[in-house]
């Protein structure tokens, strides 16, 4: 042990403090390594362990690397005295020498904690020892305290600061200070492997008070009371199709997604009405900009829509009536994430913005049909297989009918790319008609 005047007069305080004998030539090694000294203090034999064996030491251990078998649960105490600061991967060591111990094993540390720049990796803040040790691994902190360098000045107790959102600042430590700590690793110690994922008291305590913007208020009303506050038909007096979205969108609400709706506002051609009726709402979309707080939101309609800006929104006229006029007015989009048709609902729409739009999805999208068992006389044509009766006839034998067989062999084609298909009666109740259709992007 390489001691000066000053510390050995404290050293000599401490002994007889703890009734040893204060004769300090007594503790003194040879070499100046500390096994004497321990083993006067009453510790039973010591061993060492090293990077190298350039100092004849007993294990040699890179505590970079993860512990080798034979070294877990070995040893009563461990004691390090200024060696995880010269380790790089810290927390691959302090998890190193908590596998090490044995059930009720003491841990000693002393490394720099202040004024100790330049001597190795890093200086150390008592903040490592209570969340690490006492939150993460469930070991009892026995003491944590800042010691001087200097045995005049005092040794400073530190609390555990994190729960109380504040911080250990340190303040007044001049000169060279240590952290001093010692750890006790009970038999219900947390003993995963390895631990990564410590997060610094006063900020957790932080991120907990945090006003709740995320989990209370409009964030996460329902999309159902979303759809009832903006007067949408999708909500709780309509369709309730918002009940099964806000299950299937829970993935998507938080996402910068890419969402595309066909069909604004009711009351357009499809009941007769002209196309260039004026427009004065669009209660889809607005719940939609408050439900997907980061997604793009995509507007189609025959109906002029321009009007409505929003840094979040853009809008697209299309007739729907032709397959050209879709895919003239779709091209450029984007890859989408959601698709939801509540345009027209006449059969030949429906059918051929899927075949025109689902191409577009992105792997994992899911692209919606509503309002299936209602087609419009003014659009529907005769004998058109339905889109739910097409649906249908996947689900039974995994192979689209239709009675063009040109637009059957066209849905075929997108089979190997749909991995759900799903539909819902009305209300969801099962003895009525075929009303909602999902279809999941493989
Ligand atoms: C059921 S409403 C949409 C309701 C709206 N999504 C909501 O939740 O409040 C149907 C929409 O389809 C549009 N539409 C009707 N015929 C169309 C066509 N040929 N091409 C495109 N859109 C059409 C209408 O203008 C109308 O806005």
């Amino acid at each position: 042990m390489n001691v000066g005047p000053r510390g050995r007069r404290f050293i000599r305080q401490a002994l007889r403090a703890a009734k040893l004998s204060p004769d300090f030539g007594n503790y003194l090694q040879e070499d100046g390594f500390s096994e004497t000294f321990l083993r006067k203090l009453g510790y039973p034999p010591t061993a060492s362990m090293d990077y190298s064996d350039f100092e004849d030491c007993d294990y040699t251990h890179d505590l970079n690397e993860p512990l080798p078998a034979e070294l877990r649960q070995k040893f009563d105490v461990v004691i390090d005295g200024g060696t995880i600061e010269h380790v790089f991967n810290t927390p691959q060591a302090l998890d190193n020498v908590f596998h090490m111990l044995k059930d009720d094993g003491i841990f000693i540390s002393v490394n720099g904690m202040t004024g100790w720049a330049g001597h190795g990796f890093y200086q150390f803040s008592p903040e490592l020892v209570w969340r690490y040790w006492q939150d993460a691994r469930n070991c009892e902190v026995r003491t944590c305290q800042a010691v001087s360098v200097d045995p005049s000045e005092q040794a400073i107790p530190v609390t555990d600061t994190g729960k109380s959102g504040a911080r250990f600042r340190g303040l007044g430590l001049h000169g060279r200070w240590y952290l001093y700590y010692v750890v006790k690793k009970p038999s219900n110690a947390n003993g995963v492997k390895q631990l990564n994922n410590i997060q610094q008291g006063d900020y957790a305590v932080k991120w907990e008070n945090a006003p709740k913007e995320q989990s209370a208020g409009l964030y996460y009303m329902s999309l159902t009371e979303l759809a009832d506050k903006y007067g949408s038909d999708k909500g709780s007096t309509g369709h309730r199709y918002t009940e099964l979205y806000h299950m299937l969108f829970q993935p998507f609400i938080d996402r910068p997604i890419t969402f595309m709706e066909m069909g604004l506002l009711i009351g357009g051609p499809e009941h007769g009405i002209s196309a260039d009726r004026e427009t004065k709402d669009l209660p889809s979309i607005r719940m939609w900009l408050e439900y997907f707080k980061k997604a793009q939101i995509i507007g189609l309609d025959i109906s002029d829509f321009s009007w409505f800006t929003h840094d979040r929104f853009s809008f697209v006229r299309c007739d729907m009536d032709t397959r050209p006029n879709i895919v003239a007015a779709t091209s450029a989009l984007p890859e989408l994430d959601i698709i939801i048709d509540d345009a027209s609902h006449a059969s030949h729409h429906q059918q051929n913005a899927f075949l025109t739009l689902f191409p577009k999805l992105r792997s994992g999208g899911l692209y919606i049909i509503e309002d299936l068992s209602w087609q419009p006389k003014p659009y529907e044509q005769s004998g058109i297989t339905k889109t739910a009766a097409l649906f249908q006839s996947y689900q039974q034998d995994r192979a689209f009918t239709h009675s063009d067989p040109n637009v059957a062999a066209e849905f075929n084609a997108l089979r190997d790319d749909m991995s759900g298909c799903f539909i819902f009666p009305v209300r969801y109740q099962k003895q009525r008609r075929d009303q909602v259709l999902v279809v999941h992007k493989r």
